[in-house]
C-alpha cells in the first residue's frame, strides 16, 4: 500500500515513522510519502490562505496550491493507477471500522489535510469527477487540522492490511468488528488490589468463556453505546428470554453471520436432496446476502458451549409475522429444540399481528409434520425455481377474528 499525505506542517507526521506504521514501512509493506503543500505556493510568503466569499471568521485554504500539489502528487506512480483520496473534515461521513476495512483494501491513498475553515469547496468538485474522494471525520468534535484525523485514520486502516499485524487472530475479535465493543480483558496477577480476574476465564472451559464474552460484548455495548442498535436489541431479547432447555436465545448480530450461513447449508442439505435440487435459497445464498438479511429479519441464534446450534427469523409482512430459517444442527435434531425456537419466534411477534406464516418445502415431511402439530395449515401451493415449495399458515389464538 502506498500513502501520500499533503499537509501544511508535515512534521506533524512523524509517528508516521513509529511503532507499527513505521515497522510496516521498513518491511516495505507499505510507502508513506508526506508533503509540503507550501511546495506548491509561488509567492515570497508560500500564501494557501485567503478571506471567504460572502465573510464569515476564518480564513480558508485556496484552490491553486492543493490543485497544482494533488496533481503533481496523483501523478507519481508509474500505472495509470488513481489513488483515492481522502479529505479528513469534521463535516465528514463518520469514518468506522468497516470503513477501514474498506480502504484496507485500496492499493494508493493521499490523504488531503486542510487548516483553517478548511478547504476551498471546489477541490473536493474537481477531484471527484477524476477518482473515488471521501470527506471523512473522526467525530463530532473540531481539530485544528486534518493532520491528527490523517494519522487515527492511518493507524486504524494499515493495521488491518495483511501482514502488518503479526497475529492476525487479534483482528478477529476486536472492538467494533462484528458491530460490537470488545469483551474485558485481564492479565496475571489473578488478584490485584483485592479485584479478582473473573473466574470463569480461569476455568479453561472454551465454551463458557466464549458465552461470557458475548455476553459482556452485548452488555458493555448496551451500556456504553446504546446508539449500536443491534447489541441494545440483543441485550433486551436476552433479558426476556425464556429458556430453551437451558440454553440461551440470544438475537443475532453481524458477526453471526458466516455460522448462520454454515449452519443453513448443513441443515438444508437433506431438502436439497428430498428435491432432487440445490437451487434453495438457504443453501446457495452468499456471506454478503446472509449479512444483509440480518438487517432485514430479526434472527435469533442459539448457542451451546459457544457453538451455534440453532437459529429462526422472522419478520412483519402486512398483518402477519412470517417466520423463517428454522434451523437446528443436524446432529441435535429430533429433541425439540426446533420447535421450542419456532415457538420462541411466534412469541416475539408484534401484539397487533393477526397470524403467522412460513413456506417450506412441498416434500419436506418431517417439517410439515412438526408444523402441523405445531398448528399451521397449507394455504398455498407453488414453485421456486423448479422446487415445489407450501405456504403454510397459522393464526393466532389471541385473533378476535376466529
Ligand atoms: N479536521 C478538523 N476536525 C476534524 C475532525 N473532527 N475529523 C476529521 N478532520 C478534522
Amino acid at each position: 500500500m502506498r500513502i501520500d499525505v499533503l499537509s501544511i506542517f508535515p512534521d506533524y507526521l512523524q509517528p508516521l515513522d513509529l511503532s507499527l506504521i513505521g515497522r510496516a514501512r521498513r518491511t516495505g509493506l507499505l510507502q508513506v510519502h508526506t508533503h509540503d503543500l507550501r511546495d506548491w505556493t509561488h509567492d515570497r510568503q508560500r500564501t494557501v490562505d485567503d478571506t471567504p466569499y460572502g465573510g464569515g471568521a476564518g480564513m480558508v485554504m485556496r484552490p491553486e496550491p492543493w490543485g497544482e500539489a494533488l496533481d503533481e502528487v496523483c501523478r507519481a506512480t508509474e500505472s495509470d493507477q488513481l489513488p483515492h483520496l481522502i479529505v479528513p473534515g469534521p463535516g465528514g461521513t463518520p469514518f468506522t471500522q468497516a470503513i477501514a476495512h474498506t480502504l484496507a483494501g485500496e492499493p494508493w491513498l493521499v490523504f488531503a489535510c486542510g487548516r483553517y475553515e478548511g478547504i476551498d469547496e471546489r477541490v473536493v468538485q474537481e477531484y471527484t469527477d477524476r477518482m473515488p474522494v471521501s470527506v471523512l471525520s473522526l467525530g463530532d468534535y473540531v481539530l485544528g487540522g486534518g493532520e491528527v484525523a490523517a494519522l487515527a485514520m492511518i493507524e486504524a486502516i494499515v493495521r488491518l492490511v495483511p501482514g502488518v499485524i503479526g497475529n492476525a487472530d487479534s483482528l478477529v475479535e476486536e472492538s467494533h468488528t462484528g458491530g460490537l465493543l470488545e469483551y474485558p480483558v485481564y492479565t496475571k496477577p489473578p488478584v490485584w488490589r483485592g479485584q479478582e480476574v473473573p473466574a470463569v476465564l480461569r476455568s479453561g472451559d472454551h465454551g463458557a468463556i466464549a458465552d461470557w464474552r458475548r455476553q459482556q460484548r452485548l452488555e458493555r455495548t448496551a451500556a456504553r453505546r446504546p446508539d449500536l442498535a443491534t447489541a441494545a436489541d440483543g441485550l433486551q431479547v436476552d433479558a426476556a428470554l425464556h429458556d430453551l432447555d437451558g440454553l440461551q436465545v440470544q438475537l443475532a448480530v453481524p458477526a453471526d453471520a458466516g455460522e448462520i450461513l454454515t449452519l443453513s447449508r448443513a441443515c438444508w442439505l437433506q431438502e436439497g436432496r428430498d428435491h432432487e435440487s440445490f437451487a434453495i435459497p438457504a443453501l446457495t445464498d452468499d456471506l454478503d446476502q446472509a449479512r444483509s438479511d440480518l438487517s432485514s429479519w430479526r434472527t435469533w441464534v442459539v448457542r451451546a458451549d459457544g457453538r451455534l446450534i440453532g437459529s429462526v427469523r422472522a419478520r412483519q409482512v402486512g398483518a402477519l409475522w412470517d417466520i423463517g430459517r428454522l434451523m437446528v444442527a443436524p446432529d441435535l435434531q429430533g429433541r425439540g429444540l426446533g420447535r421450542a425456537l419456532l415457538e420462541f419466534a411466534e412469541a416475539a411477534a408484534p401484539d397487533d399481528l393477526t397470524g403467522y406464516t412460513l413456506i417450506t418445502g412441498a416434500r419436506s415431511a418431517g417439517n410439515l409434520r412438526m408444523y402441523r402439530r405445531a398448528g399451521y395449515r397449507i394455504t398455498e401451493r407453488s414453485d421456486y425455481h423448479g422446487v415445489p415449495t407450501v405456504g403454510l399458515h397459522k393464526p393466532r389464538r389471541s385473533d378476535p377474528t376466529i
